[in-house]
């Protein structure tokens, strides 16, 4: 099981390592944090698996306001989530900007997780499966199914909402991504202590990636123990 906090613009290098002091997981579970560009530094420095939360396809050049892989790898981050939907939303991120990010990212040898996901309107009109065709299937032909990359299942209707997919639509939406890309695939979307065994349990489901919830150290430990088999 993996389960990978998302802090999106949350926390600063102080808070973050006032975080790691009060925080303890399971052995049997892969922890990954993904602080803020600017708390890479004093994560890195807990020992904990740190990801970034974007990365750019480029080594180095004009690109205001990016990082590339190879400064997250100098820095000791071990990986990267791409296409988060925020990214997709507020960002206009692309399918190929974020099938880039992804292989550039893969190349560097850092780690990927990378988000796909339907909005409350394509599922209501039948269309979740497309979409998740489309997403998976241009980061599928950038990077296939490299040993480094883990799928995040997130429908953007459940993030940050409260609302949950129930177990059976997280399984039936990760038995497709799996037949698509054979890869693990996370669950995401308002992933809380007293949902995630119940999530974790499901049979296509590889682990989660927890937004609000893993900003506090109990709440987030708890989810892991939740993950956990011991
Ligand atoms: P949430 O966010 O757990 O707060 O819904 C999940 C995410 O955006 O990755």
């Amino acid at each position: 099981m993996l389960i990978a906090g998302n802090w999106k613009m949350f926390k600063g290098p102080a808070e973050a390592r006032t975080f790691f002091d009060g925080f303890e997981a399971p052995a049997d579970v892969d922890v990954v944090f993904c602080p803020p560009y600017v708390s890479l530094g004093s994560a890195v420095e807990t020992g904990q698996t740190i990801y970034a939360q974007n990365v750019h396809w480029e080594p180095t050049g004009p690109y205001t306001g990016e990082i590339s892989p190879q400064m997250l790898v100098e820095l000791g981050v071990q990986g990267a989530l791409v296409g988060h939907s925020e990214r997709r939303q507020l960002f206009g991120e692309t399918d190929e900007m974020v099938a880039r990010r992804a292989r550039a990212a893969l190349e560097a040898g850092l780690g990927v997780i990378a988000c796909v996901g339907e909005t409350l309107e394509q599922r209501e009109s039948g269309d979740t499966e497309l979409v998740l065709k489309i997403q998976v299937e241009a980061i599928s032909f950038a990077a296939g199914a490299h040993e480094r990359l883990v799928i995040a299942y997130e429908p953007v209707w459940a993030i940050g909402t409260g609302k949950t997919a129930t177990p059976e639509m997280a399984e039936e939406a990760h038995a497709f991504i799996k037949g698509l890309l054979d890869r693990p695939v996370l669950y995401g979307g308002s992933v809380k202590p007293e949902n995630a065994a119940e999530l974790m349990s499901q049979t296509s489901v590889d682990g989660a990636l927890v937004g609000g919830a893993s900003l506090d150290p109990d709440s987030f430990a708890a989810i892991c123990w939740a993950a956990s088999t011991s």
